[in-house]
């Protein structure tokens, strides 16, 4: 029997799955990460681990689970998990595309749209008993519909929300690295430069994935090339921006907003100067938050453990060990 250890709760029938295909399993109970001993500690001697974004998967701790064959990522991203390290272990990393991009997009464009039209800051006034009057010059906040988008990264999600896009009448541009015509064209997007984009969009969007080449994409100069009117949504990793940049720029007046959904660090201290500007929305990385999305999730996740343990290749491995480690 093989032993799989979970680092949280997950909803959907992951759990299940595990146990019918004859592992037993170990799910961590709180509702917190397990600290790095706990996380040796149940990764110790199992054969596989189900893991989050939150569980910090490097060299150390593959050395400390000599009989680990997967790690399977409960998320797109993987940048919690070092593939390189598991792979030279003889270890699978796995993640879970394609089944969340629409619940992603969705959130991406509820930021924008809450951004732009106050929602959240307007909500919040009401509850305090702001509301006293209809008023002709409360809460104006930019138009998104006919509004000019800029997404950054054209992959699944950034693929999604240009689908949303269309519905709202916008003029979509795209800075992607690969050009691929028949899908812009499919999209109705246009591909151009990254600076272009900055210069042009009302919103922009980041859809890239988080590593060397994407830290910090979004700094003081490329905040300086936005619109003063813009806003900046990001949904993909809290790295891909200078957060002290970030900060400068809505000091200086330099954007118009941002909407968050991930930071640097999760969760961001309350008292981090993000928190003072109004016209700053955040929220706590929710962009696959929907039931059936994380439930696909976890069992995705599961499936990828559930082939690694019978022997065969995972369906969706991000790396590939030369030498992959047997029962
Ligand atoms: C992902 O899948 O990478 C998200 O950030 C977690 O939902």
């Amino acid at each position: 029997m093989s032993h799989v250890f979970v680092t949280r709760r997950v909803p959907g029938r992951a759990i299940e799955m595990l146990e019918e295909a004859g592992h037993e399993v170990v799910v961590w109970p709180g509702d917190f990460p397990p600290d790095p001993e706990s996380l040796r500690e149940g990764v110790h001697k199992a054969d596989a681990a189900l893991t989050l974004v939150t569980d910090p998967v490097g060299a150390d701790l593959l050395d400390a689970a000599p009989g680990l064959r997967v790690v399977a990522n409960m998320a797109v991203g993987y940048d919690n998990v070092d593939a390189e390290a598991a792979a030279a272990a003889g270890v699978w990393a796995t993640n879970t595309p394609g089944v969340l991009h629409e619940t992603t997009a969705d959130l991406a464009f509820a930021l924008l749209l809450a951004a732009a039209r106050n929602v959240v800051l307007s909500d919040r006034d009401t509850r305090e008993g702001g509301w006293q009057t209809w008023s002709p010059t409360g809460f104006l906040g930019p138009d998104p519909y006919g509004a000019t988008l800029g997404i950054v990264g054209l992959g699944e999600i950034g693929r999604a929300v240009a689908r949303r896009a269309r519905g709202f009448g916008m003029t979509v541009l795209a800075a992607t690295r690969t050009p691929r015509p028949e899908v812009e064209r499919g999209l109705g997007v246009e591909r151009v430069p990254f600076p272009e984009l900055l210069e042009r969009s009302d919103f922009v969007t980041l859809h890239v994935p988080y590593g060397p080449e994407t830290e910090g994409l979004m700094g003081a100069a490329e905040f300086a090339a936005m619109k003063e009117s813009a806003i900046l949504v990001n949904t993909s990793r809290g790295g891909v921006v200078d957060q002290d940049a970030l900060v400068e720029a809505l000091r200086a007046g330099a954007i118009g907003g941002a909407a968050l959904d991930v930071t640097v660090p999760e969760p961001l201290p309350l008292d981090h100067p993000l928190f003072e500007f109004p016209n700053v929305v955040i929220t706590p990385h929710i962009g696959s938050a929907s039931h059936a999305t994380r439930a696909r999730m976890a069992e995705m996740a599961a499936q990828n453990v559930i082939a690694v343990l019978a022997g065969e290749e995972p369906p969706n491995p991000v790396n590939r060990p030369p030498n992959p480690r047997s029962a």
